[in-house]
């Protein structure tokens, strides 16, 4: 029998790549995915040498490998790491990933910050959905996304990481150009530029060129713990998710298609998109309830805590309380 062996040191080899067409011992495999998120990250221009990243951590396997790959290289690029965390309240779920962040944090020796929906809004993400007659995913959303703006901004950070994968992308960018949401399809890159001028920081994706077979790999032969666990949210027969099959569909028969599909978008259609649509065409002002970023008068975050009948002056005095707590 042949045994495979690793491309960097000819030792025998665990894991086979087949869009780079190469076998890799477990030492060289996490050692290749560290090196392609350190040329992703130079690629895109996603950081600075000595950048602040906050580095957004639900406890999955894809947010687990951009916190190692990014501890990595912090003194590569002599990055600043902070984490957080928003705990969602979604019950057994949301306390392991709490358990994961805590494990991961005493790893490296930092202390995560970690944000209570429950503590801040006084319940937890599927109680507000119900009230609002919203999906509890899009609350989620929401949610997330104006906790992570607020504490960037509040931490000054230059960068928010996020971990999405090459999976997310190209998912993304087949289903807005299905729906055909140019607006939405425009933003999607691995670098967003902030806009500072209403507390918005620049947005990254690290792991834009990284797999989700690639970043399951990497924590199981580390050891990382994680968050095997899906949100009980999550519905199978969402579009997302079918989507992601066909791509994966796709790939299993052409390797490298995915990889090919994301440079191909950013380098011919990304431009174009953003010529017409990009950021600058789109009026971002302070919201003038919470002086967070938004493209209306009053942000969605303001307009879901109206709908819920709380004040908003006392939700904003619980966050700020949380983030100097935490
Ligand atoms: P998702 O939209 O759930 O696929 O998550 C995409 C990315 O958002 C993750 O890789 C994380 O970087 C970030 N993220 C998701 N959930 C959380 C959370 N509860 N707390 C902090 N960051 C999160
Ligand atoms: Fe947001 Fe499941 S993690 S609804
Ligand atoms: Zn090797
Ligand atoms: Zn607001």
């Amino acid at each position: 029998m042949v045994v495979a062996r690793c491309h960097r040191c000819g030792a025998s080899a665990e894991v086979y790549l087949p869009y780079a067409r190469m076998w890799f011992c477990s030492r060289h495999f996490t050692e290749y995915v560290v090196d392609r998120v350190r040329s992703s990250l130079k690629r895109y221009g996603m950081i600075k040498l000595g950048d602040s990243v906050l580095v957004c951590v639900s406890g999955g396997k894809d947010s687990i490998t951009l916190l190692d790959v990014l501890w990595c290289l912090r003194d590569e690029f002599s990055l600043d790491i902070k984490v957080l965390h928003v705990d969602l309240g979604i019950g057994e779920y949301s306390v392991k990933c709490r358990e994961v962040i805590e494990k991961v944090a005493e790893r490296y020796g930092i202390r995560p910050m970690i944000l209570y929906v429950k503590r801040i809004l006084g319940m937890d993400v599927g109680a507000i959905a119900r009230r609002v007659r919203r999906s509890t995913c899009s609350v989620c959303g929401l949610v997330k996304r104006y906790l992570i703006n607020y504490v960037a901004d509040v931490l000054d950070v230059s960068a928010v990481a996020t971990g999405h994968t090459l999976d997310d992308l190209t998912m993304y960018i087949l289903k807005l150009f299905i729906t055909q949401d140019l607006t939405q399809l425009s933003r999607l890159r691995p670098y967003l530029e902030g806009v500072p001028e209403v507390g918005l920081r620049a947005r990254i994706k690290p792991l834009c060129e990284i797999s989700e077979f690639e970043t399951s790999t990497y924590v199981k032969l580390l050891g990382l713990p994680h968050v095997v666990a899906k949100c009980p949210y999550i519905n199978p027969e969402s579009i997302d998710l079918k989507i992601k099959e066909f791509l994966t569909s796709l790939e299993d028969r052409s390797p490298g298609l995915k990889l090919s599909l994301l440079r191909n978008y950013l380098r011919k259609l990304a431009p174009i998109l953003m010529r017409y649509l990009g950021e600058d065409k789109v009026g971002i002002n302070r919201c003038r309830i919470c002086s967070q970023a938004t493209s209306g008068e009053v942000c969605s975050f303001c307009r879901l805590i109206s709908k819920l009948g709380l004040e908003p002056e006392e939700v904003l005095r619980r966050i700020r309380e949380e983030v100097l707590s935490s």
